[in-house]
C-alpha cells in the first residue's frame, strides 16, 4: 500500500480513486445513501461526485412502464446498457480530467455479471471498487418510500400516483427475478463491500482496505432514516462581542442573559410537544451559560470539539487591532478565509476537519440541540446545507436566533426563531475592520 499522505487539502487520504457502487432493488435508499455520503465527503475536501443511471436512462426512456425492466425485454436491456456505459464512461473521465477521487456509480447494479463488468473497467484504471448494497424487506417501508419519493419521480410526472406506485412495485418484480445480493453464492468473496441491512439493524463488512474506503464505511453504517431535527443556536451576546473583541472566554452580557433565559421558550415553541432534546455545548462558559435555563431532564454534554476556532495569536484582538498588528495575515485571511490558519491557531478547515466526530455522532442520533460559536455553527450549517465551503466563513448567523434544521430524503429543511433581543452584529465584510458591521443583504447566506 502507497504511505498516506495528504491530499493538498488537509484530509489524509492516499493515492486512492474509489468507485463507489450501490447494489440493490429499487426503492431501498441507493439515491439517499450516494447524496449523504457525496455530501459528507464533499464537506470534508474530498472531490467527489454521483453517476446516477437512471437520469442517462431518462435521455432514451423517459417514462419507460414496469415491463421496460423486464430482462427478456430486449430494446430495454439495450438501453439499459448503454445508459450504464455511458455514466461509467463519464465517471471515468472525471477521475482523470477533474482529479477524481471518489465517484458514487448510483444504480441497482443487481446481478453479478454487471458487477464484474465495472470491477473489471475500474480495475484496468487503476481505480478501486467497493460495493454498498442496501437490503430491505420491510415492506411498509418500500412502500413508504415509494410514495414518499417514487410517484413524485420524473419517470412518473403527470402520472396518477396510485398507478405509478403499482406500476412501480412491478418494476420492483422484474429486478427481483434477476437480483444477486453481493456474494450470496459465495463467488463474490473477493469483493470489497458493505452490506447495509434493514437501514443498520445489520451490517456485514468485507475486505475494506484503506484509510478513506473505512471513513466512507463507518459514515455509511451510522445513518439512519428516523425523523428528526437538529436545532442550532450561538451562544447570547458576550462581553468580548461588544468590544468586537475576538476568541476568548467571556461571560454573557446582560442581552446574552436575556437570550439565556428565553432559549427554553424558544426551544418549546419550536419542538412543539415535549419532546427532550440533547443539548451539546462548547467547553467555553458563554455556551454552557446559555444552555444553563434549559430544562434539567434535557441531557447536556460539553464537547471540546465545539469550541470556536482557535485564533491563536490574535486571541483576544479586535479586527483593528489584527490589521495593525499583523497586516499580511489580517489580508490573507481575507484573500482566503477558508484556508487562512492564524498564527498558533486554526482555519476553517481545520475546524471541519476536528467536527468530523460530532457529524458522525449527529448522523447516529435523534434530536440535538447545540449551543456553539460562530465559525463552528456555520461549520456544520454547511454540513447540512450543502453551502459551499469557500463560501460558508462569510455566512451571516445573527445572535439571539435558534435555527431548526430537519433532514428530509433529498435535502433539508431550516426555519428559525428569532429572540427578538437585541444584540451587536459580529458578521465582517472583506477589507472591513469595523466594530460591529451590518450585514449587507447579500451576505445573508
Ligand atoms: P431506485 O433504484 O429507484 O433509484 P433507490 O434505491 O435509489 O431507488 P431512493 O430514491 O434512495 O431509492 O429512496 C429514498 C427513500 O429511501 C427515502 O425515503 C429514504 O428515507 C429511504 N431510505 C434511506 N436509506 C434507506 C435504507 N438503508 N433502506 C431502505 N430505505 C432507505
Ligand atoms: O429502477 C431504478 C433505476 O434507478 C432506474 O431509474 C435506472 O434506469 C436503473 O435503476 C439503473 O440501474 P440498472 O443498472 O439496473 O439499469
Amino acid at each position: 500500500m502507497a504511505p498516506a499522505k495528504a491530499n493538498g487539502r488537509g484530509v489524509q487520504v492516499e493515492d486512492t480513486r474509489i468507485c463507489v457502487v450501490m447494489v440493490g432493488l429499487p426503492a431501498r435508499g441507493k439515491s439517499y445513501i450516494a447524496q449523504k455520503a457525496q455530501r459528507y465527503l464533499q464537506w470534508l475536501s474530498v472531490p467527489s461526485q454521483t453517476f446516477n443511471v437512471g437520469s442517462y436512462r431518462r435521455k432514451a426512456a423517459a417514462q419507460p412502464t414496469a415491463d421496460f425492466f423486464d430482462t427478456t425485454n430486449v430494446e430495454g436491456e439495450r438501453q439499459r446498457k448503454a445508459a450504464a456505459e455511458a455514466a461509467v464512461a463519464d465517471m471515468l473521465k472525471w477521475f482523470k480530467n477533474e482529479n477524481g477521487v471518489v465517484a458514487i456509480l448510483d444504480a441497482t447494479n443487481s446481478t453479478k455479471e454487471r458487477r464484474k463488468w465495472i470491477l473489471e473497467i475500474c480495475t484496468r484504471a487503476g481505480i478501486e471498487v467497493i460495493y454498498v448494497e442496501s437490503r430491505c424487506d420491510d415492506e411498509n417501508l418500500i412502500m413508504a418510500n415509494i410514495r414518499d419519493v417514487k410517484t413524485t419521480s420524473p419517470d412518473y410526472k403527470g402520472q396518477d400516483p396510485e398507478q405509478a406506485a403499482l406500476d412501480f412495485r412491478n418494476r420492483i418484480r422484474n429486478y427481483e427475478k434477476v437480483y444477486k445480493s453481493v456474494n450470496d453464492d459465495g463467488d463474490e468473496e473477493h469483493l470489497t463491500y458493505l452490506k447495509i441491512m434493514n437501514v443498520g439493524k445489520q451490517v456485514i463488512i468485507n475486505r475494506i482496505q484503506d484509510y478513506l474506503q473505512s471513513r466512507v464505511v463507518y459514515y455509511l453504517m451510522n445513518l439512519h432514516i428516523r425523523p428528526r431535527s437538529v436545532w442550532l443556536s450561538r451562544h447570547g451576546e458576550s462581553m468580548y462581542n461588544l468590544d468586537g473583541r475576538i476568541g476568548g472566554d467571556a461571560l454573557l452580557s446582560p442581552r446574552g442573559e436575556q437570550y439565556a433565559r428565553k432559549l427554553p421558550d424558544l426551544v418549546r415553541e419550536s419542538v412543539g410537544d415535549d419532546r427532550p432534546l440533547t443539548v451539546w455545548t462548547s467547553t467555553l462558559k458563554r455556551t454552557i451559560a446559555t444552555a444553563r435555563f434549559l430544562p434539567k431532564h434535557y441531557n447536556q454534554l460539553q464537547w471540546k470539539a465545539l469550541d470556536e476556532l482557535d485564533a491563536g495569536l490574535c486571541d483576544g484582538m479586535t479586527y483593528q487591532e489584527i490589521k495593525d498588528e499583523y497586516p499580511e495575515d489580517f489580508e490573507a485571511r481575507d484573500e482566503d478565509k477558508y484556508n487562512y490558519r492564524y498564527r498558533g491557531g486554526e482555519s476553517y478547515r481545520d475546524v471541519v476537519i476536528r467536527l468530523e466526530p460530532i457529524i458522525m455522532e449527529l448522523e447516529r442520533s435523534e434530536d440535538i440541540l447545540i449551543v456553539t460559536h460562530q465559525a463552528v455553527l456555520r461549520c456544520i450549517y454547511a454540513y447540512f446545507m450543502k453551502r459551499n465551503q469557500e463560501k460558508s466563513p462569510w455566512m451571516h448567523v445573527p445572535l439571539h436566533t435558534l435555527i431548526k434544521l430537519t433532514p428530509r430524503a433529498y435535502g433539508t429543511d431550516e426555519q428559525r426563531w428569532d429572540a427578538k433581543i437585541a444584540a451587536v452584529s459580529t458578521w465582517r465584510g472583506k477589507g472591513s475592520t469595523a466594530k460591529h458591521e451590518d450585514p449587507v443583504p447579500s451576505a445573508l447566506h
